[in-house]
């Protein structure tokens, strides 16, 4: 172990101890979503099944809630319901990545899983952080056994990228298509447009750039946290690329765009050849207020999984705020995702072994009611089918959340009050409502429109003990099931 890893570790423990109590005393910590044990979160990293075994490393940073030197925490898991906290594991400890240990993924082969991440290092004395001043090198780090790792190797300096890019290059993706392995990398380039690098390797180590990938226009400065994967369209049987991104420099555009930074995918087809991709329309994978640096893996089973980070880069008092950090902690990940193609959208559905969280249920059919207010709880999947045309539908849960849907304007909107913390109003728009899929944790709820046609996620702290669910609207037809969740 090096010096420096054993040092920060040590001062890891003097942290965890000093603070892990009052973290894990907060109302706010949540039930059945990964957080960080003390300190700050943002991305999922290394997402992979390995052996059986399911893991996610995250982006951490244990000495400031607030973020600051990043390393990779790390959790592990059988069945993505109970996971093991497995600590710090990658740290800032080479010339290579002492800044910062960024986010990047994992890929597995022969019983070996390949780490890309990105080793942030910030040149001293400079003042220009974009241009020049900043390394941004991309690591390699193999292991046996998902949990110990054999020694970094840098594959890609700032001199390998291409001559038009700034410092701004990183987030690695590896996968591997017809025999070979490939990598696409976020981008920056000299006019501030935002883009990918897409890299193709034979050995998974020596890298050769193919192609800058980019839309005609511009669409942002900043291209962070791409993907790049298939889903085979379960109405017309097409196989699809879906190009993921999280970029940055996007205005709003009416219910478009409304946050900091955005996520989301243009759909096309991937030539792995040459390089080119046709890109269709950019589609945001979320409508909520904390959502960003989604990324994917594809399991033993074969299926498309997501998580996201719940929660925002660059947020500060202006746009809204998270109370949990003055209990040393913030931010947490969402619930897994499996990703599927309908008609060229992609749909988002809660995994099922989240059926597992089940505990007490209440089922209940209303044919013909203007107001149901029997329910109540903090921790639930409340699932709500709707069979007619509903019309003026309101939900009001967690005190001053609010779901509506008006049949007219056909759109959902999710409103909340005080408990938002400055988050307000998120709208999208959708041809009817059939189904509402609401997964509230004590701090967050993800909302899931039409089976994960579109998705709201969002923290939200409220502040009295009332748990009560109201819905009204014409409830004609409408069939109510709710479960509590269990702890993990
Ligand atoms: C996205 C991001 C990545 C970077 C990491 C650093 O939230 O900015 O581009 O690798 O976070 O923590």
């Amino acid at each position: 172990m090096s010096i420096l890893k054993r040092e920060f570790s040590k001062l890891i423990d003097v942290c965890l101890e000093k603070e892990v109590d009052k973290v894990n005393s907060d109302k706010y910590r949540l039930k059945y979503h990964l957080m960080p044990p003390i300190g700050w979160l943002n991305d999922p990293n290394g997402l992979c099944q390995f052996k059986g075994e399911y893991h996610v490393f995250y982006q951490y940073s244990p000495f400031d809630a607030n973020g600051g030197l990043k390393f990779w925490g790390h959790y592990k898991s059988k069945d993505m319901i109970e996971w093991e906290d497995l600590g710090a594991c990658l740290y800032p400890d080479t010339p290579h990545d002492c800044h910062g240990v960024y986010s990047g993924s994992a890929f597995v082969e022969n019983d070996r899983v390949y780490f890309y991440y990105t080793g942030n290092v910030k040149h001293v004395g400079s003042y220009d952080y974009i241009n020049n001043g900043r390394g941004h090198n991309t690591i390699m780090v193999t292991s046996e056994d998902g949990i110990n790792f054999n020694d970094k190797k840098v594959l890609l300096e700032n001199i390998d990228y291409p001559s038009n890019m700034t410092c701004h290059v990183r987030d690695p993706k590896v996968f591997k298509k017809n025999d070979k392995y490939f990598m696409v990398l976020g981008a920056r380039d000299n006019n501030h447009k935002g883009c990918i690098l897409l890299y193709n390797s034979d050995d998974l180590e020596k890298w050769n750039f193919l192609n800058t990938i980019s839309t005609n226009e511009k669409f942002g400065y900043m291209w962070e946290c791409p993907d790049l994967f298939e889903l085979k369209d379960e109405c017309s049987g097409e196989t699809k690329s879906i190009l993921c991104i999280s970029p940055q420099g996007i205005e709003a555009d009416g219910y478009k765009f409304n946050n900091i930074y955005q996520s989301g995918y243009f759909l096309g087809n991937m030539n792995l050849e040459n390089g080119n991709f046709d890109f269709g329309e950019f589609i945001e994978l979320d409508r909520g207020f904390d959502f960003y640096a989604p990324q994917t893996f594809i399991d033993e089973k074969g299926r498309t999984i997501l998580t996201g980070w719940m929660g925002l880069p660059d947020i500060d008092e202006e746009h809204y705020t998270n109370p949990t950090t003055k209990n040393g902690w913030l931010h947490a990940l969402t619930i897994p995702r499996e990703l599927v193609l309908i008609n060229n959208k992609v749909y988002q559905r809660p995994i099922e072994e989240l059926r597992k969280l089940r505990g007490i249920y209440i089922s209940r059919e209303l044919k013909s009611t203007r107001e149901y207010n029997e329910l109540k709880g903090e921790v639930y999947e409340l699932d709500i089918e709707f069979n007619n045309d509903i019309d003026n539908l309101k939900i009001n849960l967690k005190s001053d959340c609010n779901i509506s849907f008006d049949k007219n304007e056909r759109t959902i909107k999710l409103s909340l009050g005080d408990s938002g913390y400055g988050r307000k109003t998120r709208s999208v728009t959708i041809d009817r409502l059939n189904r509402l899929q609401i997964f509230s944790d004590t701090s967050s709820l993800e909302i899931f429109v039409n089976n994960g046609e579109e998705v709201f996620t969002t923290r939200v702290y409220s502040n009295s003990n009332n748990d009560k669910i109201n819905i009204s609207g014409n409830l004609e037809d409408v069939k109510i099931n709710m479960y509590e969740l269990g702890e993990y």
